[in-house]
C-alpha cells in the first residue's frame, strides 16, 4: 500500500512524573513565589487550557492527573518552554511524536510499502525517528529513506527553525500527589502534553511533499492526515486558522479529483479551541472518508452539539456509538471511529459493506496498540501480534460490547458484536490491556493507523 501522511510531525520528549516530585515542586515554588499558591488554587478550579506561566502548566498537569484525564495544551510562552525544557529534559527520553509522524512510522513497521510524510521541521534529529522500513522523503526532486536524507542534509539552523519538542509526562494509576492539604490518588494511567511549536501551530505544508504529492496522487491507495488540533485563533504570523485549513481542504480535494477511490482518514486530536473544533470538523466531514478519534475529543465534539459528554467520558458504549452517529448524521460523514482505552466502535453509513472485515482490522489494531504500549516499540506485525496474543482482552470492554450489543437493533450475525442501528453499521471489539504501559501516548495514533492499513489490504 502506498499511503500519503500530513501534517504534523514533532518530537516527543516522554517523561514519567511522579506524584511525590511534583508535590515538592508545587511547595518549592510556593514557598519561592508568595503570589503563586493563589494563582494556582484559581486555575485549578478554572483550567485555563493552554500554557502561559508555571501555574497554568502545573494546573494543566495537575487536573489531569486527578481526574485520569488526558489532554495537549499549547504553551503561549516561550519563557514557560524554556523552564519547562531546562526542568524535565534529563530525566526525559526522546521518540518520534505527533500523530502523523507515529501513524507514518506504525504503517512502514507493519509493512505498508511507501509512506510519503509531510515533515514540518525536516532536522537530523527529527528524521533519525522515523521508521528506515518504508518511509521515504521528497526532498529535491527525488525520494529518500530518513538515513540517507540524514546524511546529505545540512546541520539544522535551530535559530531558523526549531527543533519541535512536545513534552509529554506519562502518569501512573495509584501515584499519591499532596498539595497542602488537599491529598489525591490518580484513579488511570494517562498522559499531559505541554507543547510549544510554531511550525505545526501553522499547520505547515512542505513545498517539497505538495509537489510530490500532486505528481504521485494516481499511484496512492491512502492518506492520513491530522494536525489540525494544532491551529490557534491567533497564531503568530497574523494568518487565520480558517485560511491554514481551507488551504489544506483544497489540498485533499485536489487529490480526490485525480484518485476519487483514494481513501482518506483524518486523526482529530484535541482541540484547544472549540470553534477551531467545530469549523475543523464539520469542513473535514464533507471531504474525507473517515475521522477517528477518542472519548475525551468525541466528548468535547457531543457537548458542542448539545450532546451529554458526561457518559461518554465514562466509557459507555451505547453513549459513544449514539454521538457518533449523530455526529455523522448532522456533518454528513460517512464513518467514524472512536477509540477508547477499553474498546474501539465503528459507526459507518456503508451498511451493506462486510463487517468482518473491519472486526479483522479492529482486532488487528487493538492487537498491535496493545503491543506497542508494553513494549514501546513498533516491529513488524508477526511479532506484534505475537506479543498481543499474551495480553488479555479488556473485561470492560467486553461488557460495554455486550451493553452495545442490546442496545443494536438489527444485530447481525458476526465474530464479535455487530449490526444496523440508526440506519448505521456499528460494530465494536474490546481492547488489549497492558498492566505497565512503556507510554500512553500514541496508542490511539497507533490503533487508527493500524486499522487504517488493514482494511485498505482486505479491502484491496
Ligand atoms: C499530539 C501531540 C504529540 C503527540 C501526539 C500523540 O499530536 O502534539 O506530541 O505525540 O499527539 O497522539
Amino acid at each position: 500500500m502506498n499511503i500519503l501522511c500530513a501534517y504534523n510531525a514533532n518530537i516527543d520528549s516522554i517523561y514519567h512524573i511522579d506524584g511525590s516530585e511534583l508535590s515538592q515542586m508545587v511547595g518549592e515554588l510556593e514557598v519561592e513565589n508568595p503570589v503563586f499558591a493563589d494563582e494556582f488554587n484559581k486555575k485549578i478550579i478554572s483550567p485555563p487550557g493552554s500554557i502561559s506561566s508555571k501555574p497554568d502548566f502545573l494546573a494543566g498537569l495537575i487536573t489531569c492527573m486527578r481526574d485520569g484525564s488526558g489532554a495537549e495544551w499549547m504553551i503561549k510562552d516561550s519563557s514557560v518552554f524554556e523552564w519547562i525544557k531546562k526542568t524535565f529534559i534529563d530525566g526525559s527520553f526522546m521518540r518520534m511524536g505527533g500523530n502523523m509522524g507515529i501513524m507514518s512510522n506504525v504503517l512502514s513497521e507493519l509493512g505498508a510499502s511507501r509512506v510519503v510524510p509531510n515533515v514540518a521541521s525536516l532536522s537530523k534529529l527529527q528524521l533519525s525517528f522515523f521508521s528506515g522500513k518504508a518511509v521515504y522523503h521528497p526532498f529535491e526532486g527525488k525520494l529518500y529513506k530518513s538515513s540517507e536524507l540524514e546524511t546529505i542534509l545540512p546541520e539544522h539552523d535551530t535559530n531558523n527553525k526549531p527543533e519541535l519538542i512536545h513534552f509529554v509526562f506519562d502518569f501512573r494509576k495509584g501515584d499519591k500527589v499532596s498539595l497542602s492539604g488537599k491529598d489525591f490518588t490518580v484513579p488511570r494511567e494517562n498522559r499531559f502534553i505541554a507543547t510549544y511549536d510554531p511550525l505545526n501551530f501553522e499547520l505547515h505544508m512542505d513545498a517539497e511533499f505538495r509537489k510530490y504529492s500532486e505528481a504521485h496522487i494516481a499511484d496512492m491507495d491512502g492518506a492520513i492526515i491530522s494536525g489540525y488540533h494544532m491551529l490557534q485563533e491567533n497564531s503568530e504570523t497574523g494568518s487565520d486558522y480558517k485560511s491554514k485549513l481551507d488551504a489544506s481542504l483544497m489540498q485533499l480535494k485536489s487529490w480526490k479529483n485525480i484518485r476519487k477511490d483514494l481513501h482518506i482518514h483524518v486523526e482529530f486530536g484535541h482541540f484547544s479551541s472549540d470553534d477551531i473544533a467545530l469549523y475543523a470538523f464539520s469542513s473535514l466531514s464533507k471531504i474525507v472518508d473517515r475521522i477517528g478519534m477518542n472519548e475525551d475529543e468525541l466528548a468535547m465534539l457531543a457537548g458542542l452539539n448539545g450532546i451529554d459528554p458526561n457518559p461518554i467520558l465514562e466509557m459507555d458504549s451505547v453513549a459513544i456509538a449514539d454521538a457518533a452517529i449523530s455526529l455523522c448524521n448532522n456533518s454528513g460523514l460517512c464513518r467514524m471511529i472512536v477509540h477508547t482505552r477499553e474498546f474501539v466502535v465503528s459507526v459507518s453509513c456503508m451498511k451493506n459493506d462486510d463487517p468482518e472485515i473491519i472486526i479483522e482490522a479492529m482486532k488487528f489494531g487493538a492487537g498491535c496498540a496493545a503491543a506497542f504500549a508494553c513494549s514501546g516499540k513498533l516491529t513488524d506485525r508477526n511479532k506484534l501480534l505475537e506479543i498481543a496474543s499474551k495480553i488479555p482482552e479488556s473485561e470492560s470492554g467486553k461488557k460495554e460490547s455486550e451493553r452495545l450489543a442490546q442496545h443494536i437493533e438489527d444485530k447481525l450475525n458476526c465474530s464479535t458484536v455487530c449490526g444496523i442501528h440508526d440506519s448505521y453499521q456499528v460494530t465494536v471489539v474490546p481492547t488489549r490491556i497492558c498492566d505497565e504501559p512503556v507510554s500512553t501516548v500514541g496508542l490511539g495514533d497507533t490503533i487508527s493507523a493500524a486499522i487504517f492499513l488493514r482494511e485498505l489490504e482486505l479491502n484491496s
